[in-house]
């Protein structure tokens, strides 16, 4: 190992060291936000439930601490009352799913972990909009919501729960649906210019669409970076599991505007077209969630350890996005890591949540947590991630 690469071990250990820590407060909880030092348990049903316990696979992975994986299954076997419950669930089955089922199908071959995947995969595909082909996002938030029609970017990221079920039970059904909407995604959500939209409207009876809504972006037109993350990572992913370019070159569109976005220490503002005075605030889930999919998209390039005999301008976008990935952890690590804060259960601080609602601003996010992790096991081990 090069010094270049010192940091990451470092920050493996301290990552580890911080989250057996946590481990004795939090157990089989299931955190979302760090509010003054001390991570609040949210409901199993909440679209954050999968980053704890995916973040103890990763952990016990690279570690092989049972304690870890003890409490990676407990949450997964919590997180039944939820999908035998149904009515709770949206389209974040696959976030939910992918990190806990997935990850332990993978990793202990557990059958009935199995079984819960498929099930949560049957439930997102029968969410999916057969005239205006997209993937429905929420249910309603209040009584008497109407959002049918309601798309959104975050969704990419669920995807590979599809891909999966179509490769485990040989039915491309799956994988349909997914193609479906990450070609909906092509078309109205990525602008030219690389940006995205958050929530797209379509009409749920004819499938036109109405237009972009505001949603956890300053304003419907503005870029919001956590979901030009989702994109980016979601996009590359869907060529991993598909191999369409068009999946491809809207990834590197997207990766190319995030990259030339950032400021001086590479971590991203909460939107790139806020106000300027609301520009200094970061949102590190972004550039955590950004740097791992940054990785993958340039090893899909042909970036280390893809051994092809890649073209020189792929090579050397490859090569653009994997020190884009790494300067963002690294970033992170050394400026927003939380490591000497006795008091601090979050890993990186300064992650932004919903700043169109006023919640959980300048604080620690799990996701934010679970990507950083993600990433630095990406740089440590290169092997697929469980999304893959
Ligand atoms: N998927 C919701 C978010 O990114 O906040």
């Amino acid at each position: 190992m090069g010094n270049e690469r010192v940091w990451v071990e470092e920050a493996w250990a301290k990552s580890l060291d911080k989250t057996l820590r946590n481990t004795a407060r939090i157990g089989s909880g299931f955190p979302h936000a760090s509010q003054g030092g001390v991570y609040d348990l949210a409901e199993p049903a909440w679209w954050t439930a999968g980053f704890w316990p995916g973040m103890l696979w990763l952990l016990y992975e690279g570690s092989g601490r049972e304690e870890l994986k003890a409490l990676a299954q407990a949450c997964e076997t919590k997180l039944d009352e939820v999908l035998d419950g149904y009515v709770r669930l949206d389209h974040d089955l696959g976030f939910m799913w992918t990190l806990t089922s997935i990850a332990a199908y993978k990793l202990t071959g557990s059958e009935p972990s199995r079984i819960r995947a498929l099930k949560a995969a049957n439930y997102l595909a029968a969410r999916f909009n057969l005239k205006g082909r997209y993937i429905r996002a929420w249910n309603p938030w209040k009584e008497g919501e109407r959002n049918e029609g309601w798309a959104i970017i975050d969704c990419c990221m669920n995807l590979p729960l599809l891909f999966w079920a179509s490769r485990e039970s040989g039915d491309p059904r799956f994988a349909h649906v997914a193609e479906a909407h990450l070609d909906k995604v092509l078309h109205h959500f990525v602008r030219d210019d690389g940006s995205v939209y958050h929530i797209v409207v379509f009409d749920p009876e004819t499938g036109e669409r109405v237009g972009p809504q505001g949603g956890q972006g300053y304003a419907p037109e503005s870029a919001w970076s956590r979901g030009a993350a989702w994109a980016i990572y979601g996009l590359t992913l869907g060529f991993h599991h598909t191999g369409k370019p068009e999946y491809l070159s809207a990834a590197m569109r997207v990766a190319d505007f995030f990259l030339s976005q950032l400021p001086d220490d590479h971590v991203p503002a909460w939107d790139f077209r806020a106000p300027e005075e609301l520009r200094d605030l970061r949102d590190s889930s972004a550039g955590s969630c950004a740097a791992s999919g940054l990785l993958l998209l340039a090893e899909k390039l042909g970036g280390a350890g893809a051994g092809a005999d890649v073209g020189a301008a792929a090579a050397a976008s490859a090569a653009k996005y994997r020190e884009g990935g790494e300067r963002i952890l690294k970033s992170l690590y050394e400026n927003y890591g939380a490591w000497e804060d006795p008091v601090e259960e979050g890993l990186i601080l300064h992650g932004t949540s919903n700043y169109p609602q006023g919640t959980n601003i300048d604080v620690p996010l799990i996701y934010g947590d679970y990507f950083f992790v993600e990433g630095l096991a990406r740089l440590r081990v290169g092997r697929p991630m469980y999304w893959e």
